[in-house]
């Protein structure tokens, strides 16, 4: 379904991602791990259309999308999240959702937030599209909260909720546990198996290995731009290739 062939991204002549190959397959949740700088990010900006490869080809149902616009790919139904938290701070958490809803709208997103008469109909559909989605990830009770005020592992389960609302096949998670308490992440885990269960597809950039192990049917392995290792969780973990490219890295696959 998702299918990413000799991707290359050249950063002014360093190689950040040295011609990467790897598939996802549909329904499942698949990580891309690796030490830091190992070009993770790179590849989720290079499949969502955040930057143009330098070479290579990243294929979306059959279609090639690579060189597209973000918002062309999230239409097609390909939508990511981000490594630093991109809530809109002074806005509710109710209208960060509503900026997500736009890509599955008529009305753009400046008139959805402006209220204009027009869309009024729309708007009270999308509305509820934008509770529903609050509710499925736990913040119903923050909906009119200013999203900058929650607490920060709430404000990422926003950004989730930015991207559901976008009504993703394929969803990029890009750290989402990221400094979420230990209890946060059980109910991210929770929420991110409760996605996969209604037919969206996931693939997880994560430190954390406990939960990476815990959630993925296939883990693949990034180093220095290159794919050194697929495979399930409990094989990835024993892998000698893997454990060297840790070693002396202060996130151990342990
Ligand atoms: N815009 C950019 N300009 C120049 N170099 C970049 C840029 N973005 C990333 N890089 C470099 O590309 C390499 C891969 O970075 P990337 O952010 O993809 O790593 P990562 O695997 O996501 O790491 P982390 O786990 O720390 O988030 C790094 O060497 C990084 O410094
Ligand atoms: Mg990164």
């Amino acid at each position: 379904m998702l299918v990413v062939e000799n991707l290359q991204v050249e950063f002014g002549g360093v190689l950040a991602l040295a011609g990467v190959s790897f598939s996802v397959e549909p329904g499942t949740i698949t990580s891309l791990i690796g030490p830091n700088g190992a070009g993770k990010t790179t590849a989720f900006n290079a499949i969502t259309g955040y930057l143009r490869p330098t070479r290579g080809r990243v294929a979306w149902q059959g279609e090639p999308i690579a060189g597209r616009r973000p918002c062309e790919i999230a239409r097609r139904g390909v939508v990511r999240t981000f490594q630093r938290t991109s809530v809109f701070p002074t806005l509710s958490v109710f209208d960060n959702v509503r900026t997500g809803l736009h890509l599955r709208g008529t009305a753009g997103v400046w008139s959805i937030l402006g209220r204009t008469p027009r869309v009024s109909a729309e708007e009270r559909r999308l509305a509820a599209a934008a509770d529903e989605v609050l509710t499925f990830v736990g913040l119903a009770h923050r909906r009119d909260a200013r999203a900058g005020e929650l607490p920060y592992g709430e404000q990422r389960l926003v950004e989730l909720a930015v991207a559901l609302a976008a009504r993703p096949r394929l969803l990029l998670l890009d750290e989402p546990a990221a400094g979420m308490t230990g209890a946060e992440k059980d109910r991210l885990v929770a929420l991110i198996r409760k996605i996969r269960g209604d037919d969206v597809t996931v693939l997880v950039v994560e430190h954390d290995m406990r939960l990476v192990m815990g959630i993925s049917q296939t883990v693949i392995v990034l180093n220095h731009g290159r794919v050194i290792a697929e495979g399930a969780p409990a094989e990835m973990r024993a892998h000698p290739e893997v454990i060297r490219a840790y070693l002396g890295s202060s996130d151990a696959p342990a």
